[in-house]
């Protein structure tokens, strides 16, 4: 090729979306700037004259993904840093100022991934809505009807003259209790998994009351104490759960944080700040904090300390990807004192 030829076909590589390669004999004679974005080389001499295979590795099983009604073959990618990217490419013979090539173009999936398994994860959360609707349905007339026997027993223990069925009154005053807290718990879980249609005019404070009381059971059970501002907030127009989601994903990440590192006085503080554009939430912890080296990480999908108990990574970039969409907000994070505190910002 002349120069000004091979100039022509350098810039329409670079017009691409897709990274390309240009090949000849195996070898790599030009590659693209969205192909030195999605390795993260820095230049293109760097690739240009290796061996095409040394880059694009196969997938180990062969994988063939349609895509616009054509079928591609999925690759996996090694980037730079060594990081395997998932990928879809097509070969091309092509003939360029009369010499033969072959353009390799290659569409990064981490995006389409990342997107498919926010869909599964909320997918399987409405299944859960679906299922928890059931048992609710189902257990609320046992559960009345075990409270009217109790309201029964408890008039005829009353009535009756002996001592021992008297003292059981407090018995049965619990068992009232236990049942109520039973019902009220379905309904909390049922409403909550409802999909948010449309926004409701909301204390921030009571939504956040019916989180807390949703994991309230954990808490005492690791005898984590929780303090919440009382401060009179203004009511604001709310998704309710998506909040409640996003209060949950915090306070459960927190409870973990306190449970690894042996925390015995886990604490969990939760204030609020309001100034006229936006309300703040902040909820910090005392459970050691986060890590300096990976605290501006850990909005990232996929991104999880907690091998061990397979955790997903996607707690946190949920509540980010929620909060900016559908409340005009963000959130972020800073170690203060013994511990991490997050900060949620909300439009009103
Ligand atoms: N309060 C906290 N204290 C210390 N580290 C935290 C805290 N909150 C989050 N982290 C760190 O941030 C990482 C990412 O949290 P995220 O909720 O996104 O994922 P995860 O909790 O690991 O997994 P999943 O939420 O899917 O179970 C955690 O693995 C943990 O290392
Ligand atoms: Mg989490």
């Amino acid at each position: 090729m002349n120069s000004y030829e091979y100039n022509d076909t350098e810039r329409i590589l670079d017009a691409l979306i897709e990274g390309a390669l240009l090949v000849k004999n195996g070898f790599i004679v030009n590659v693209n700037n969205s192909l030195l974005q999605i390795l993260e080389y820095k230049t293109k001499d760097e690739l240009i004259g290796n061996l095409a295979t040394g880059v694009l590795i196969p997938s180990t099983t062969e994988k063939f993904l349609e895509f616009n009604k054509h079928l591609f073959q999925e690759v996996t990618l090694v980037a730079t840093n060594g990081d395997l990217i998932p990928a879809i490419l097509k070969i091309q013979d092509i003939n360029l100022y009369g010499q033969d090539y072959k353009i390799v173009t290659i569409l990064d999936l981490r995006e389409f991934r990342e997107k498919d398994s926010l869909l599964y994860k909320q997918s399987r959360l409405a299944a859960m809505g679906e299922m928890i609707s059931m048992i609710a349905h189902q257990w609320r007339q046992p559960l009345s009807a075990i409270s009217s026997i109790i309201a029964k027993l408890k008039i005829k223990s009353l009535k009756s003259n002996s001592k021992e069925l008297k003292i059981l009154d407090d018995d049965f005053d619990n068992i009232n209790n236990y049942l109520q807290y039973m019902s009220k718990t379905i309904d909390d879980f049922r409403n909550f998994f409802k999909e948010d249609k449309q926004k409701e005019y909301l204390d921030i404070k009571d939504i956040i009351k019916i989180a807390v009381d949703m994991i309230e059971p954990t808490l005492k059970s690791k005898k984590i104490t929780i303090e919440l501002d009382n401060q009179k907030l203004d009511k604001i127009f709310t998704f309710k759960n998506e909040l409640i989601q996003i209060i949950i994903n915090l306070l459960n990440n927190t409870i973990d944080a306190i449970e690894e590192n042996d925390i015995k006085n886990g604490h969990i503080s939760i204030k609020f700040k309001t100034t006229k554009d936006y309300i703040r939430i902040i909820i910090c912890d005392n459970a050691g904090g986060i890590n300096k080296e990976i605290i501006h990480k850990v909005f990232e999908p996929y991104f999880s300390t907690k091998h061990e108990k397979n955790g997903t990574g996607l707690g946190l970039h949920m509540c980010k990807v929620i909060l900016e969409k559908h409340f005009n907000g963000s959130i972020n994070v800073k170690n203060q004192n013994n511990g991490a505190c997050f900060y949620i910002d909300i439009k009103i």
